[in-house]
């Protein structure tokens, strides 16, 4: 024991220094870069806070105009890889498919495994900014069974990725600005999150010299899980689950049964106690997307205000600091668009991506060492084999 602190789920334990991203969980504080993200919400974009991700500062226009065209010049993946999908059950879960996808990628970019020329790894790293929508989308064609669309290099980002997911070969049609710019938004309130899980578990697979899309996959694994990325999928699922305004009392006391391992899904941070600053930026994103398409009765949008209001008044919730997360508007707007349920932590991923290769490329541009945490040994003292 005094060899070493005793830290299970790294309460109090900072695995690295950083200059990208800034939280003060007690005050609901995130800054990319310095900038808060409510002024990156409003006056940014996706693309552009990528490149402040990945370079640390804002990009003077000219340097924008330059990123987001190598950005499409990427867009595309490879002939090889799209027969990747017909190896899956159509039923796959996406998030299955994109780990192996995106962990695929590696097969197809064999300069990426030079992990130590600055070079490359930008170059990693705007395939994959690039190719995660084209994937994502890909996941939901092959899921319904129809052909995969192409990208269109004329479009942004955000309108990209929805005519690649809603558009066909036989009808394309245009994109709604606002459902466009809530994509975009929803993107960019994913796009970091200082050390969390998935970060971690990159940094973690990258500390080994793994090259950048193996280290993306173990992030898209780690996101996967209900207790991070996954929330998303069951706010929505638990939203469905609730079915009516009466049934929230009886849910909420599941929540609080210690008997129970029930919890209210979007609910509670480890670093916010207080509030969520995306959260308020989503809810706001939220009312436009419904007020656009007509839906501000939705009935889950219903439930989800009263569990919202009910929570945050209850002792229970309160006391133990625990407020909407990013994820408990995130899956509305995402359904209200149109995406099904079981993308929207593919739609995360997505997010995530110049977050998780900006805290990869930082920690390879600087002195580190293997992660290797240690443990503290409960079993058996040393025994012998029966004779
Ligand atoms: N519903 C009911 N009780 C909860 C919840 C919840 N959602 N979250 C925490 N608690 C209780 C927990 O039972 C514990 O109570 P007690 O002190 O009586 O034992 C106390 O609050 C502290 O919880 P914890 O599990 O020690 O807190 P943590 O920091 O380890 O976990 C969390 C943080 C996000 C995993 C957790 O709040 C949770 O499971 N929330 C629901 C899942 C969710 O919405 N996750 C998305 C997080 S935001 C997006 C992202 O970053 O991925």
């Amino acid at each position: 024991k005094g060899l070493f602190t005793y830290d299970p789920g790294f309460m109090s334990t900072a695995a690295t220094e950083s200059k990208i991203t800034y939280i003060d969980g007690a005050a609901g504080v995130l800054l990319h870069r310095g900038y808060p993200i409510e002024q990156l919400a409003e006056k940014s974009d996706y693309l552009e806070t990528c490149y402040l991700l990945l370079h640390g500062e804002l990009p003077s226009a000219e340097e924008k105009e330059t990123f987001v065209n190598t950005i499409k010049n990427h867009t595309m993946v490879h002939e090889q890889l799209s027969h990747f999908f017909n190896g899956f059950r159509r039923d796959a879960h996406p998030m299955a498919i994109m780990c192996g996808v995106v962990g695929a990628l590696s097969a197809f970019y064999h300069d990426s495994l030079d992990i130590h020329d600055e070079h490359h790894r930008v170059v990693s790293a705007h395939r994959l900014i690039a190719k995660m929508p084209t994937l994502a989308a890909m996941v939901y064609k092959y899921s319904i069974g129809q052909p995969f669309m192409f990208p269109r290099n004329d479009l942004s980002y955000a309108e990209n990725f929805l005519h690649m997911m809603f558009n066909t070969p036989c009808e394309e049609k245009k994109i709604s600005p606002v459902l466009a710019k809530a994509m975009d938004r929803i993107f960019l309130l994913h796009a970091d999150h200082e050390q969390n899980a998935s970060t971690s578990t990159v940094r973690l697979a990258g500390s080994t010299g793994a090259n950048p899309f193996a280290c993306i996959a173990s992030g898209i694994a780690a996101l996967w899980g209900p207790a991070h990325g996954g929330a998303n999928e069951a706010v929505l699922n638990m939203l469905e689950e609730i079915g009516d305004e009466s049934n929230i009392d009886k849910f909420i006391a599941k929540a609080k049964d210690k008997e129970d391992p029930f919890r209210l899904m979007g609910f509670g941070h480890r670093v916010y106690k207080n509030f969520d600053p995306r959260a308020k930026v989503m809810k706001q994103t939220c009312d436009e997307v419904l007020a656009e398409l007509g839906m501000e009765d939705d009935p889950l949008l219903k439930i989800a205000m009263k569990l919202e209001k009910i929570a945050t008044e209850d002792e229970y919730f309160v006391k133990r600091g625990l407020y909407p997360n990013v994820d408990f508007y995130s899956g509305i707007i995402l359904k209200a668009i149109g995406i099904p349920t079981e993308l929207f932590t593919v739609i995360f991923a997505t997010g995530r991506t110049p977050g998780w290769i900006a805290h990869w490329n930082e920690m390879i541009s600087s002195d580190y060492r293997i992660g290797r945490p240690r443990q503290l040994y409960t079993g058996h003292p040393k025994r012998d084999y029966p004779a």
